[in-house]
């Protein structure tokens, strides 16, 4: 359990947990994912973030091969969630800090969690910094980013941000930096799963954020999930990434997420596919009993259209399609252009359900919903290839290239 230098005097002391598939509860991480934390040996040595529940023996032991750990003067807390500050309590036994530093908010959710305890804390202010000896550590709030008590730390003197949660990615790997990384595509693939999933309803926030970050001078960004973003085209690119995936301008992709019964509606969506396919929108078709609700989300990333359908089940939808609707509603995505479809045997009130639940979503909405009584027959499906087709040439109209 060796260290990470990843600067001079700078370690990465996190842990690497390549068995995580379920990121929070509640999405998927198939890659697993790191605990990013990282020590600063300065005149005062500052422990930068701490690691999950049950990992404090990792994060100490590999602290221990650079120095003893009671020679930890400083803990910074960027955010009390469990993932980084869920082996706080036995980090702060061990290494005894003359001070632990978190955000003003951060106050409140250490209480929460940790009861009131004789800890040395100090509260900072936004933009307040300490000295550490030849180094300084600038502290930025960065509220909802994504917790009220977020912020982020920064040593101006190595053009160094400790990022927190933001620019992370879930990636379990023995490389500690995006340039090591032998798989590009999945680093790409991941920041966004980690974005649509975890970042993306406070997207106007980021977009507030980034100019502030933008003001300083930033040549590593080390996140507390994942790989570190390590020299000045790294760093853009990652900026530049949450930029356009926080202003999620229209993209010229389609997803179709479905469920299914008797394949009716499974059918349905194969027309709709047709309909966005042959009027230039490649599409891609999920079935939510076989994609997780959040790599749904992490296909919607690339997409400016969805497309949703569920044969009507007890006068409303069936409940995979249903929970895939609440958590995306949740996620509140932008600029979208929506579509609703279903099959149905008797009452037939599913595809209206849809319909506004996309519409509440702030999707447009340039087609009534289409439904298909018990077996979708050729009109059905024409209609549901014209669904496709007005929905294609509304984004297309959106995107600029009707
Ligand atoms: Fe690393 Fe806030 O989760």
């Amino acid at each position: 359990m060796q260290p990470r230098e990843i600067l001079k005097d700078i370690f990465w002391v996190g842990c690497v947990d390549y068995n995580h598939r379920d990121f929070h509860g509640y999405s998927k991480s198939p890659a697993g994912t790191t605990y990013n934390a990282y020590l600063i040996k300065d005149e005062k040595n500052v422990l930068v973030d701490t690691v999950t529940i049950g990992q404090a023996g990792t994060l100490l032991c590999r602290l221990a091969h650079t120095l003893p750990p009671e020679k930890v003067d400083y803990i910074i807390c960027n955010h009390m969630e469990q993932d980084h500050a869920g082996s706080l309590a036995e980090v702060v036994e061990r290494v005894k800090p003359e001070r632990i530093f978190v955000s003003q908010t951060g106050l409140r959710s250490m209480e929460g969690y940790f009861g009131k305890r004789d800890w040395p804390v100090q509260a900072v202010k936004n933009g307040e910094t300490i000295s550490i000896g030849k180094r300084h550590v600038v502290f930025q709030e960065t509220r909802m980013l994504h917790w009220p008590d977020s912020m982020v730390s920064y040593v101006p003197e190595d053009k160094l941000l400790f990022s927190n949660d933001i620019f992370g990615q879930n990636i379990a790997s023995s490389e500690r930096f995006v340039d090591e990384y032998h798989r590009p595509e999945e680093f790409e693939k991941r920041v966004k799963e980690y974005y649509y999933n975890i970042v993306l309803p406070y997207s106007p926030i980021v977009l507030k954020a980034l100019p502030i970050l933008g003001g300083l001078d930033i040549q590593m960004v080390a996140p507390d999930h994942g790989l570190i973003h390590r020299g000045a085209d790294a760093v853009a690119k990652i900026v530049g990434m949450y930029r356009a995936m926080a202003e999620q301008k229209p993209q010229q992709r389609a997803l179709i997420i479905y469920d299914t019964m008797w394949r009716s509606t499974e059918t349905m969506a194969m027309a709709a596919c047709s309909g966005l396919e042959e009027n230039g929108v490649p599409t891609r078709v999920m079935w939510a009993k076989t994609s997780h609700h959040s790599e749904v989300m992490t296909e919607l990333a690339d997409c400016g259209a969805v497309l949703a359908g569920s044969p009507t089940h007890n006068n409303t939808i069936l409940p995979l399609l249903a929970a895939q609707l609440v958590y995306m509603k949740g996620l509140k995505p932008l600029n979208r252009i929506g579509g609703a479809f279903g099959s149905y045997g008797w009452s037939g009130e599913g595809p209206k359900f849809i319909q506004e639940q996309l519409a509440s979503m702030n999707m447009a909405m340039p087609a009534e919903p289409v439904k298909s009584l018990w077996r979708p027959d050729k009109e059905v499906l024409k209609a549901c290839n014209e669904l496709g087709k007005t929905v294609a040439l509304a984004l297309r109209k959106a995107c600029g290239t009707a």
